[in-house]
């Protein structure tokens, strides 16, 4: 999906997501592997990453942002350090093509700074826009009050529980909550 580069106010920007930002979004997706995510930190692999950001710039129903501080040059895409990154990956199949499932992550040193909320206004904003997205949904650790806080303030809606879902390296288990959020 196209997306038109934004420069907020105070130091931040969204863009779109490019391949050159491959990197950043892996180390960033590797620190918040123990925090909220379920992939783990060896498993993130910048292949995948790049492969994923070129697939939802092809796709009309997808959207891949990042949040990023400016560098000399504000709207140079290489010029500024990447902090946060929020992937909204349509489904392909022909009959979930306006769902999309929602993946975000912001380095742990620039969280609590509203970015994640930013990123999450921003991409909404996008999508709605677009039509092309009915229906973002998402899943998150029943433990990350952090997320779900900030999920169910941008009107987000608890939609069910999976009991157990996640095995932790300690070996217990944690539920995961299913949200989601309605074009309005
Ligand atoms: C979830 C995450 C993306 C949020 O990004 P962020 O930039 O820190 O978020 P923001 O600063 O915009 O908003 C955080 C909100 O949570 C609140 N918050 C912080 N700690 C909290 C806690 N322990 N319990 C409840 N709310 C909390 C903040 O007050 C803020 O809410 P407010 O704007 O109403 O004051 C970030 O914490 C992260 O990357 N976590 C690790 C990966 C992850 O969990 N991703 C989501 C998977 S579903």
């Amino acid at each position: 999906m196209h997306v038109a580069p934004r420069l907020l106010d105070g130091p931040l920007i969204l863009r779109a997501a490019t391949r050159l930002d491959a990197h950043p979004i892996t180390r960033i997706l590797r620190e918040g592997a123990d925090d909220g995510l379920v992939t783990r930190s060896d498993e993130v692999d910048a292949g995948a990453v790049s492969r994923q950001i070129e697939l939802a710039r092809a796709a009309a129903n997808s959207l891949y942002v990042v949040a990023a501080l400016p560098g000399e040059n504000p709207l140079q895409p290489d010029d500024d350090e990447v902090v946060g990154l929020l992937l909204l990956e349509g489904a392909p199949l022909h009959r979930l093509h306006d769902v999309a499932r929602l993946t975000m992550a912001v380095a742990s040193a620039h969280r609590n700074k509203n970015i994640g909320r930013r990123m999450m206004q921003y991409a909404m904003e996008v999508a709605d826009a677009s039509g092309r997205i009915r229906k973002i949904e998402l899943l998150t650790r029943a433990n990350n009050a952090t997320a779900i806080h900030l999920y169910t303030s941008l009107g987000f809606a608890v939609e069910g529980r999976l009991a157990a879902r996640l095995r932790l390296d300690d070996g217990s288990f944690l539920d995961d909550v299913c949200m989601a959020r309605f074009k309005p």
